[in-house]
């Protein structure tokens, strides 16, 4: 049994952390935190939480949370996370940050894209990306884990086996549609009810920094010679992320090639699958899978790959649970029974 903590309780994510960890069997959360002036019972916050636990959260104090936890998950806004992350290092305690302060390896690149120096640099070699359908060995070994953005979490695990083979050529359109919870709980004008209901709109057509996090973690060796177009949108439902790729190939492919290179690739990986027709969002809302589908066009020319996952469970707290797994030598699947 392992003691765990969240930072950014209150938050959407860390709401979504404490909902799973509560009936993880390997697991004991033993503190949890917000900006609140007090501790208050969750519960209280959240009252779907009454019976389940009676955990207080309590203001956040980076002390008691190291002395108390073996693992702490971060569940902060950029440039929050940084501010801890080298304390609870320096204690020899593990740590898996949801934000995107140790997603790059250089801070010069941090900078460029979230406008604040970084303030940790020295733990950016040290920091594993969180995925596990890539990186599952380093992930075993790493003391601190970048945990992907949902985005690129929907659009590198599409993309990747094709990549890898090296088949696709030129531009690769990538449409992505998330739900409001994507963007946090803060209140703002654009998320108020009765702009976002039976609404959606696109958003930061070709500056969005999830597009460098792919290209990031794809790596030159793959992406080179080809462009990339991704325009997000935001849409009026609480769960999702719905990627559609376009794409074409420097050969003639059909659908069967594709399923067997999809499966080449995956056919391991738990949290994968793999269906024969079209992803739907509602089929992953609230699991920690990542549905894939495609279609080839009659000419074998050109493709459609279509990802869909839910943006707090795969895109965030069950992927970052899924590292927790393999960090602490459990089972990868381990805790996602109720889901
Ligand atoms: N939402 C998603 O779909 C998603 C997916 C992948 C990654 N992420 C990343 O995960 C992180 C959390 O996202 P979220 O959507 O859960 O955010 P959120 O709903 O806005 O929650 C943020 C949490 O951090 C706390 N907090 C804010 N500023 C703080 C500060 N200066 N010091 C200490 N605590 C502070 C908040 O506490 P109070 O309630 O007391 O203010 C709240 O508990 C972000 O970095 C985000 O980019 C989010």
């Amino acid at each position: 049994m392992i003691k765990v903590g969240i930072l950014g309780a209150t938050g959407f994510t860390g709401e979504k952390l404490v909902e799973i960890l509560l009936s993880h069997p390997e697991v004991k959360v033993t503190y949890i935190a917000s900006r609140t002036k007090e501790p208050v019972l969750y519960s209280e916050i959240f009252p779907k939480f009454y019976k389940k636990t009676s955990i207080k959260c309590q203001p956040l104090n980076i002390k008691e949370a190291i002395d108390s936890c073996d693992l702490l998950f971060l569940s902060l806004p950029h440039t929050v996370s940084m501010q801890f992350v080298p304390k609870i290092l320096k204690k020899g305690k593990k740590v898996i940050d949801l934000s995107a302060d140790y997603r790059f390896k250089k801070a010069a690149a941090y900078k460029s894209l979230y406008e604040k120096e970084h303030q940790d640099k020295k733990n950016l070699k040290k920091s594993v990306y969180g995925l596990p359908e890539l990186f599952k060995e380093e992930i075993k070994k790493a003391q601190l884990i970048a945990n992907p953005g949902c985005y690129p979490t929907s659009i590198i695990l599409a993309l990747y086996p094709l990549l890898s083979e090296k088949l696709v050529k030129g531009k690769i359109v990538i449409d992505s549609k998330s739900a409001i919870t994507g963007a946090g709980r803060k209140a703002s004008i654009d998320y108020h009810y009765s702009d976002l209901a039976n609404n959606f709109w696109a958003y930061k057509p070709f500056v969005h920094q999830h597009q460098p996090e792919v290209a990031e973690i794809l790596g030159q060796n793959l992406i080179k010679s080809l462009t990339f177009s991704f325009l997000p949108q935001v849409a009026s439902f609480e769960a999702g992320i719905y990627s559609t790729i376009h794409l074409s190939f420097k050969k003639k492919i059909n659908k069967n090639i594709l399923d067997k290179i999809y499966n080449k690739y995956y056919q391991s990986y738990p949290f994968i699958r793999l269906g024969t027709k079209i992803p739907k969002l509602k089929d992953v809302v609230g699991t920690n899978f990542c549905d894939i589908g495609f279609a080839v066009d009659k000419k074998g020319q050109n493709a459609v790959v279509i990802s869909a996952i839910d943006n707090l469970v795969k895109g965030a707290a069950g992927q970052a649970i899924q590292n927790m797994n393999l960090m602490f030598g459990f089972k990868e699947t381990t805790g996602f029974l109720s889901l």
